[in-house]
Formats: C-alpha cells, sequence, structure tokens
C-alpha cells in the first residue's frame, strides 16, 4: 500500500496544475491516469498552439447553473497569475483576437511548463494507470488500481468532460460523484458544429471551405465571429460559441453581414450599376461560390438591380440579415471542445472546490458545471479551480 498525502485523478489540465500547486505546499501527491502520456488535450488545443487563456476572462464568460459559482477561483486566481507563470518560463505568446492569448510555437510548452511545475514540487506521476475501486476510509481515502492500493487524505477528481473520448475523455468524474451522492446535472456537448437537415445539406454542404463573418444568435446571446461551412455542416467561431447555448428543436438567426446595412450597399450599387446583375453585386460582398449557392437557397433572383422595385432589395438584404436556420443537431462529443453541464455545483465549495459532504474529496476543471466560452475560457476555470484546490488539499 502507497501512502499520500494527495492523489489527484487526471494527469489533464486542471489536475497537473493542481497537483504542483499541492506539492509546493510540501504536500506528498501523487498524479494518477489511463492515458499513455499526460496533458494530452493540452497538446492539441488551439490548433495545437493552446490558447491558454484569455485578457478579459471574466465571470460572465461561462455557463453554469449557478453563474456565481466560478467568481471566487477566477478572482484569486487571474488570466493574469497565468501569464505572469507562462512569461516566467519565457514561452513566448501572442494575442491572436479577441484577447485570446496562444502559444507562439507550440502547445508542448504549456505541458512542459506543468511538467517541471510538478517536477520541482515532487509530484509523482503513475499513467496507464486503471482505477477499479474508491473507498472512503479513515482519515481519507482507499483506491484499488492496476497498479496496486493507494491511500491519500485529499483525492481530487480532475477527470474533465465527455468531450473527445478518443483523446481519453470518460464519464470517471461523474461516476465516483454519484458514488459519493452528489448529483450530477444533464451533460451535452458544447463548443460543436452543427449538423443541417438535409434540404439545407444539399445546398450548403458545396459551400464546403467558405467562411463569411457573421453574428449568430440564440436565446438572446449573440457572437459577431466567422462562420464555416463544412461538409458535415456549419462549424467556425460563431457557430461553436453559439452552440453552447442551443438547444436542439431551436433556430439560430445568422447576420451575414452583421457590421453594416446591406440594403443600403445594394441600393448604392443599383445607382451606380443598375444593369448589374444581383449576383455582381453580392459577390463584392461575399466569396462568389457562396453567392452562388445562396440565391437560389434564399429564393432569389438573378436578375439586373434596376429590376428590383419597392421593398425587393430589402428583402435580399433580409435574406442574409435575417437567416434563420434550424439546425439538426450537433456533431456530439466526438468533436467537442466541451462538456456542459457536470457535476452540480451546490455540492462544493467554491473557495476549495471540496464537496461540503464529503470531507478530503475535490472536484475541479471541466467535470464540474462550469463552462467557458471559446477563446481560453476553459483552460483559465482549469487553472483557476485547479489553484484553489491546491491550496487546500
Ligand atoms: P482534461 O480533459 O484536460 O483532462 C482529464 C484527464 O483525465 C485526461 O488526462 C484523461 O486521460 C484523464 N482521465 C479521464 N478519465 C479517466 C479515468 N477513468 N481514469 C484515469 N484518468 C482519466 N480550451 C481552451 O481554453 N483553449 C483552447 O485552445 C482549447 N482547445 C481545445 C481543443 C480541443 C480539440 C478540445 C477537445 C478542447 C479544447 N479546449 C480548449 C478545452 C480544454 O481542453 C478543456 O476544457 C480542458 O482540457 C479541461 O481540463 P481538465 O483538466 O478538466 O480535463
Amino acid at each position: 500500500m502507497i501512502k499520500q498525502d494527495v492523489i489527484v485523478i487526471g494527469a489533464g489540465a486542471a489536475g497537473l496544475f493542481c497537483a504542483a500547486e499541492a506539492g509546493k505546499r510540501g504536500r506528498s501527491v501523487l498524479v494518477l491516469d489511463h492515458a499513455k502520456k499526460p496533458g494530452r488535450k493540452i497538446l492539441i488545443s488551439g490548433g495545437g498552439r493552446c490558447n491558454f487563456t484569455n485578457m478579459y476572462a471574466s465571470p460572465e464568460n461561462f455557463l453554469s447553473n449557478n453563474p456565481h459559482f466560478c467568481k471566487s477561483a477566477l478572482s484569486r486566481y487571474t488570466q493574469w497569475d497565468f501569464v505572469a507563470l507562462v512569461e516566467k518560463y519565457n514561452i513566448a505568446y501572442h494575442e491572436k483576437t479577441l484577447g485570446q492569448w496562444f502559444c507562439d510555437d507550440s502547445a508542448k510548452d504549456i505541458v512542459n511548463m506543468l511538467m517541471a511545475e510538478c517536477d520541482k514540487a515532487s509530484v509523482k506521476h503513475q499513467m496507464q494507470c486503471e482505477i477499479r475501486h474508491i473507498e472512503k476510509s479513515a482519515g481519507g481515502f482507499m483506491l484499488d488500481t492496476n497498479h496496486g492500493t493507494y491511500q491519500c487524505e485529499s483525492l481530487v477528481i480532475a477527470t474533465g468532460g465527455l468531450s473527445m473520448p478518443k483523446l481519453g475523455a470518460t464519464p470517471f468524474g461523474y461516476q465516483i460523484a454519484e458514488q459519493f451522492g452528489l448529483s450530477i446535472l444533464p451533460t451535452r456537448a458544447g463548443l460543436v458544429p452543427f449538423t443541417l437537415h438535409d434540404k439545407d445539406k444539399q445546398v450548403l454542404a458545396d459551400l464546403s471551405g467558405i467562411s463569411v463573418n457573421a453574428s449568430a444568435s440564440c436565446n438572446n446571446t449573440s457572437f459577431n465571429e466567422n462562420i464555416l461551412f463544412t461538409h458535415r455542416g456549419l462549424s467556425g467561431p460563431a457557430v461553436l460559441q453559439i452552440s453552447s447555448f442551443w438547444q436542439p428543436g431551436q433556430k439560430v438567426e445568422f447576420n451575414l453581414y452583421p457590421n453594416g446595412d446591406l440594403h443600403q450597399v445594394l441600393q448604392e450599387k443599383q445607382q451606380s450599376s443598375p444593369d448589374a446583375q444581383l449576383a455582381t453585386a453580392l459577390a463584392q460582398v461575399y466569396p462568389k461560390r457562396f453567392v452562388q449557392a445562396a440565391i437560389p437557397y434564399f429564393n432569389l433572383s438573378n436578375k439586373p438591380l434596376k429590376q428590383f422595385q419597392g421593398k425587393q432589395l430589402e428583402q435580399v438584404a433580409q435574406a442574409f440579415e435575417q437567416w434563420l436556420l434550424q439546425p439538426n443537431g450537433t456533431e456530439g462529443y466526438r468533436t467537442a471542445e466541451v462538456t456542459l453541464g457536470g457535476l452540480d455545483t451546490k455540492h462544493l465549495s467554491s473557495k476549495t472546490m471540496m464537496a461540503k459532504d464529503v470531507e478530503g474529496l475535490y472536484f475541479i476543471g471541466e467535470v464540474v458545471d462550469v463552462t467557458g466560452w471559446l477563446g481560453g475560457y476553459n483552460f483559465q476555470w482549469a487553472w483557476s479551480s485547479a489553484w484553489v484546490a491546491g491550496q487546500e488539499v
């Protein structure tokens, strides 16, 4: 039997950071993970450059059944604290857009930094470890694994959510929560592409690879970024963002000319080039291939601009500015960046992340019902929740 002060299950963003923080306090810490290598999601995040936090991170950027829960952790360990750590390790980084900070070189820099922090704090790791059974024991927890039996005072569950099972995601964290009588709020895929009904797919799949600036709105929330047509449906940052707010069966409204007045643009074109076809005028605003598909899709007639009378040009503009689309669904956990829902925060102390009714049991990171927008917010939640737990375990 191996005894540790702290065992962290999950060598992802939250688990590694929490382990290092606890180790720095002189606690003996062991991290267990069933994967071969630590930090797999970090490595592929941000297209391999890891969008590790966001300059503007604040509680408003997170979804949770209790929107107040994340405030304490986010204010005690902020994006500026994490950036200071990144700078201490001389990791070059840049703001890509909207306050999103990415590594200049590689997401490996972040994993190496976390591993170096763990090494400095004498944290031990056991990868390819299957945890078969956990039970409460006098003064802590007993874990039965394929590497033997472990005992610890504090047990941290940092096993993430359900997104990307091929990267090792499992419902383990939810199962442990339920074992200890803690409830799970319904989970669903977030930051995920939409799939389309056949009638939309037949037309829009031909646009695969085209990206247009758009605002996507649903349930009183809007995001103004790009949308990307794919052979499976719709993706791009605005779609991923709104997917977290969308419920099956609902429509999403897209404004494909969000930063101006398309009607005015078309009117001006009508004045200056009355013989130009509608498609020619629209091709000055959108990619040509998009215009060719959009005209029949929106039931518009391609004719010289001078032939559009009364409110007809306004109606053309409306088709692009108020496109109502009912997605068929989402691509699900296979491609989702995050899992919405999870461990109900009502069971946790927001100051320590410890379960209120299970002394010594902590939950951090994505397994908890706190989900960030796209843009580095999910990692910030991993760092902040891990840090506060790391000071207590
Ligand atoms: P995480 O999933 O990182 O780690 C969980 C760990 O637990 C894994 O190592 C896993 O192997 C282990 N585990 C699971 N089940 C287990 C079991 N039964 N036994 C033992 N171990 C088990 N966010 C962001 O802010 N910026 C970004 O750029 C991106 N990019 C991005 C790209 C892609 C493709 C994805 C899928 C996700 C992102 N994200 C992101 C989201 C971000 O990766 C995610 O929110 C964090 O990794 C969550 O950190 P956790 O430590 O909570 O879980």
